[in-house]
């Protein structure tokens, strides 16, 4: 059949024939399939998988239970049903998955939901999404949604296969979407290799669960193809140490104490939205753009085999050191360049500025908590390193993840242990994997980081005022990678 061109539609990623055939068989795995029972395919876009269960029965002579596609975009839903050509075992429905409950409940449910995050809904969708369902807590994401509604229609015994991106896996936000998938059988997840979706997905991740009391173990197939079983925590606990092979919980359980009760921040670094426009070589930066300017590093810079990094680059800053924006006005040259119509075309095609005004970062920087003694990580490695900001000075972005401790007297020791062999065995173990090994050390594993009790003080070091980081302190800073 040929392949038509369809333009851009918000959360449509068309899944590839080869992901949707193992889906299929997945589905399918030691069952005896019924043709009077019945199949759901939630946001079926132009009918992949439909397409994929047509092959699977061909190829394995067997019947299908009755299929029917839901689909929100029309134009979509008329080129599944037009390819399809009156399939009489297939009904694609043009409708809303999220708003309206299918008034029959499916055997199987097999699909790729919509990855449409939060912060591309509206504050009506947002409200109307929290009242209809408990998985729409914190950052969701209409994926999560997707799996909530479809356990509800799907029938006791029955079978689902999602394709998602992992992270619900881990993160704050999809802590209920966990807490209610181990109600059930979660059969098995597969972590997918990264470029199965091109670049339209990171990390994607299969999900088979089984709509039968859970207690029964999970098989985990690794992203190098290694495969064990491993027995999912009840609750919305995160999944991470589990996915990774943690033998480091109980140490975890038993000091009690990790990074985040020891520190104040434990961040991604600042994200301005346009690192073209605020980030500059020091040295090409005009003398008048001085006070507005601090040393600022990325992932990049840190490079692990240089055990001292000098930041070259700097950030122009807008903002007060209690994370006030500065008014244009009284930004002088600075304000002056942002209000250049190129500059300012720029910065007004983020998408932060429908609730921001124009020239604000993506993300509002709480100054005096950063400009303090910290240690810096970037945010993809091989194995991760921390170096030490000691004047504290260097202004992190957002490739870079910060820890600042609430007790500035430990930050160098604290250092030294994040590099230590115990702390590098856990991270490696509970961090995130990325493609060909990397770890992805972000704040959420960051901050369970066990943590000796010898860093636990009660001592809490003064914020450093703004007003004392004067110009000189625009001189390249030494980051230390204290081992
Ligand atoms: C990731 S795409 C997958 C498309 C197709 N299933 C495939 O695998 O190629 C998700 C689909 O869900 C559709 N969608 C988004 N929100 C929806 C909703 N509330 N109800 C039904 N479909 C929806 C999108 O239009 C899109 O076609």
């Amino acid at each position: 059949m040929a392949s038509r061109r369809i333009r851009p539609i918000k959360g449509f990623v068309p899944t590839p024939d080869r992901l949707v055939d193992h889906m299929v068989s997945l589905l399918f795995e030691g069952r005896e399939v019924d043709p009077e029972e019945r199949l759901l395919d939630p946001g079926c876009g132009d009918g992949a998988f439909v397409k994929g269960l047509l092959r699977w029965s061909k190829a394995a002579r067997s019947r299908l239970p009755a299929i029917t596609g839901i689909e929100l975009n029309g134009q979509l839903a008329l080129h599944a049903t037009s390819d399809l050509q009156g399939n009489p075992r297939v009904n694609v429905i043009s409708g809303d998955f999220l708003r309206t409950k299918p008034p029959r409940k499916f055997h199987y449910i097999i699909g790729n939901p919509p990855y449409v995050s939060i912060l591309l809904l509206d504050e009506h969708e947002k409200a109307e999404y929290r009242a209809l369902y408990r998985t729409a807590t914190g950052r969701f994401d209409l994926y999560m949604l997707f799996f909530e509604r479809a356990l509800e229609v799907l029938e006791p015994g029955g079978r689902l296969v999602f394709v998602t991106p992992e992270k619900f896996t881990y993160v704050n936000s999809a802590a209920a979407l966990r807490a209610l998938l181990s109600t059930y059988h979660v059969r098995k997840l597969e972590f997918l290799p990264d470029d199965t979706f091109g670049e339209l997905v990171t990390y994607p991740f299969v999900t088979v669960v089984e709509k039968v009391r859970s207690g029964q173990a999970t098989r985990i197939v690794t992203r190098e193809g290694t495969e064990r079983t491993v027995q999912l925590p009840r609750g919305g606990a995160s999944w991470a140490p589990l996915l990774n092979g943690s033998r480091h919980e109980l140490n975890y359980v038993r000091t009690g104490h990790t990074l985040s009760t020891i520190c104040d921040r434990v961040s991604c670094g600042i994200a301005t939205g346009a690192d073209g426009v605020y980030v500059f070589e020091r040295d090409a930066l005009p003398t008048n753009f001085h006070p507005y300017a601090r040393p600022t590093v990325a992932g990049r810079d840190l490079d692990a085999s240089r055990p001292s990094v000098q930041t070259h680059s700097v950030m122009l800053v807008p903002y007060e050191a209690d994370g006030r924006l500065m008014p244009l006005e009284d930004l002088g040259p600075f304000g002056e360049y942002l209000t250049k119509p190129h500059i300012q075309a720029r910065l007004l095609r983020r998408t932060c500025v429908s609730r921001k005004p124009w020239y604000a970062f993506h993300e509002t920087p709480f100054m005096s908590r950063i400009i303090r003694p910290k240690i810096l990580c970037k945010d993809i490695a091989r194995r991760p390193s921390f170096w030490l900001d000691r004047s504290g000075m260097t202004l992190p972005r957002h490739s870079t993840y910060y820890i600042v401790p609430w007790d500035e007297s430990i930050v160098e020791p604290l250092c030294e242990y994040l590099n230590g062999k115990q702390a590098q065995e856990w991270l490696a173990e509970n961090c995130q994997r990325a493609a060909n090994g990397f770890v992805r050390t972000q704040s959420n594993s960051l901050k369970c980081l066990p943590i000796p009790s010898e860093f636990v003080t009660r001592a809490r070091s003064p914020l450093i005022s703004m007003a004392n980081v004067r110009s000189q302190d625009l001189g390249p800073p030494v980051l230390e990678m204290v081992a």
